[in-house]
């Protein structure tokens, strides 16, 4: 039966923890996976989660079945974060929201359900983009191809938004085109475009008729929650139906509990009621309904006024703490004896550098050093703390 069955290559991102994992290099640094570690290489238990976990103990509950599209209190929370609680789409109704497996399943039931709705669709993501993102939308059946995103030669050789290709890539996209966009924290290059220039995107996104699905895996990260989730206000100013996919894998350092969310935002609460019962039709038919721990700690932290301001002073730390290793990146490069200017990497945003490395770099950094990025040069500053960085720093060097 399987013998004609080919062996995959491994995931370019997910692959790297098994071999990072079998390496014996005592020294090994990993910088792949978009994981943040505090500054003793620890992952962090946020005390906001340990607060509401405390909690939940105490008054143990049984597990039944969770609705298909999730505990309410949670997919509520969510349509707040992204949206604000009092935002007109939210009061009026007209949001349908669900609960998901990580940020991947919440991309996941929007592209299954696109699909559905409009087959002939193309996706089009960034280039370069998430490296899940082409591979998840080609396989719910999608053509994918890319709109212009990064410049290596953008200021002055130090690397930047290509966003007057950006912009005639979206304009040459047919009407009805999925648009992928990183709402904040492009991964993997680091680097967002401004407001004024989402303002020029939304109003082509508008004029073409384009579809856009907002990937907001990093919401927090760059800036503040509200200040991450300005660009959602703005899709809505301009009176879009989009989509956003939502995870709380990084901002509440709960990886393993795969807790994500899908919003749509539609024209009426008549319509978001249409859209909820095709979305769960995807859920349904794909795992039936999620599962409920990582749901109801988030929901219990984003209902509880002093849990949800103590998460967000975590996250802040999170935020100035990964600030700080970009600096430090900056200045143990200078001090390791690397010429070129690397302050680029201060101006990129959330938890990975574009480094500019080359895959031999990259590999050699693996090989002969235990440093682990991905093969396109994306790494994980967020990995990095103060007992690794002189380590990395001096590799880098090295393989430059
Ligand atoms: C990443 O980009 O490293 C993260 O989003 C983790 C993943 O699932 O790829």
């Amino acid at each position: 039966l399987f013998s004609a069955v080919e062996m995959a290559p491994r995931d370019p991102i997910l692959g790297l923890n098994e071999q990072f994992n079998a390496d014996t290099n005592p020294n090994k640094v990993n910088l792949g996976v978009g994981v943040y570690f505090d500054d003793n290489g620890k992952l962090p238990l946020l005390q906001c989660v340990q607060a509401a976990e405390k909690t939940m103990m105490e008054k143990p509950t049984a597990r039944g079945y969770l609705p298909i599209d999730g505990i309410v209190a949670y997919d509520n929370a969510v349509k707040g974060l992204v949206f604000g609680v009092d935002s007109e789409p939210v009061t009026s109704g007209r949001v349908a929201t669900v609960q998901a497996i990580g940020g991947t399943g919440g991309l996941k039931i929007g592209a299954d359900f696109l699909k559905k709705l409009n087959p002939a669709a193309k996706v089009l993501i960034s280039d370069p983009s998430w490296e899940n993102h082409r591979a998840l939308f080609t396989n719910a059946g999608f053509t994918v191809d890319s709109y212009a995103y990064f410049d290596a030669a953008a200021n002055g050789g130090k690397g930047g938004v290509n966003f007057d290709g950006m912009l005639s890539s979206l304009n040459a996209a047919a009407a009805g085109t999925v648009v992928v966009l990183h709402a904040c924290c492009h991964n993997p290059t680091g680097y967002d475009i401004t407001p004024e220039q989402w303002d020029q995107v939304i109003a082509v996104v508008k004029a073409k008729n384009l579809t856009p699905f907002l990937d907001m895996a990093y919401q927090g990260f760059g800036y503040g929650i509200a200040e991450d989730g300005a660009v959602i206000q703005k899709f809505v100013a301009a009176g879009l139906n989009f989509f956003v996919s939502t995870s709380f894998s990084k901002s509440f350092s709960l990886y393993g509990e795969r807790v994500g969310g899908l919003s749509v935002l539609c024209k009426d609460k008549e319509e978001a009621g249409r859209v909820l019962s095709q979305l769960k039709i995807v859920i349904r038919t794909n795992y039936s309904n999620p599962p409920t721990h990582g749901g109801a700690v988030v929901a219990a932290v984003l209902n509880n006024p002093e849990l949800r301001a103590l998460w967000e002073k975590e996250l802040g730390e999170m935020r100035v703490r990964i600030k700080a290793m970009r600096q430090k990146l900056v200045d143990g490069l200078k001090a390791a004896g690397v010429k070129q200017d690397m302050s680029f990497i201060t101006t990129q945003i959330g938890m990975f550098s574009y480094s500019g490395l080359s895959k031999d770099q990259m590999v050699r950094l693996r090989s002969e050093f235990g440093v682990y990025g991905t093969d396109t040069g994306r790494m994980c500053v967020a990995a990095l703390n103060s007992k690794n960085i002189d380590y990395v720093c001096q590799a880098i060097a090295k393989v430059i």
